[in-house]
């Protein structure tokens, strides 16, 4: 028999400002087998935003996104499971909850997201967004990568 390990991988997520139901999600996420390493819930700066979603600077809905993103609390989680970053995005479903609804409809944004602005949910696109971002948004938590706290599970 052979067996394969993959590593687990850490990913950042956001539950983003007046998303409903966000206890619902939360468990959600558990239930689908991620650990939730960090969770802190923070109200953005605009220049924050600004720079966390500096990739989309020169898109049209830019000035919405960041109007959105400091409108209240996110909460902001580091997840853990095995190909987290990819896991992450399936579980969110695609940008567009119309198309979420289509074609992902147990999705969290098919059953969560507003519109394709207030989409619920956000998560890292690739690997080095997912280091990037939880750098930005926790500092260093390198050394604290192995050993998971239960208590920030009952956070
Ligand atoms: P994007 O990175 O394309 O999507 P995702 O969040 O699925 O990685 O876009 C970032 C956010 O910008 C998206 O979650 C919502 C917002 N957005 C709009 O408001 N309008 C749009 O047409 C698109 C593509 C994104």
């Amino acid at each position: 028999e052979i067996g394969f390990f993959f590593p687990p991988e850490q990913t950042l997520a956001v539950i983003k400002p007046d998303t409903q139901h966000k206890e619902v999600i939360l468990d959600e996420i558990r239930a689908r087998g991620f650990t939730v390493s960090r969770l802190k819930d923070t109200v953005l700066s605009r220049e924050m935003a600004e720079e966390f979603y500096k990739e989309h600077r020169d898109e049209p809905f830019f000035g919405q996104l960041v109007d959105y993103m400091v409108r209240g609390p996110c909460t902001m989680l580091v997840l853990t499971k095995e190909n987290a970053v990819d896991e992450w995005r399936a579980a969110m479903g695609p940008t567009d909850p119309g198309e979420a609804r289509e074609t992902a409809p147990e999705s969290l944004r098919a059953r969560f997201a507003k519109d394709i602005l207030q989409n619920a949910v956000h998560g890292s696109s690739n690997q080095t967004q997912a280091h990037d971002k939880i750098h930005f948004i926790f500092g260093d938590i390198s050394s604290e990568n192995e050993a998971v706290s239960p208590a920030l599970e009952a956070e």
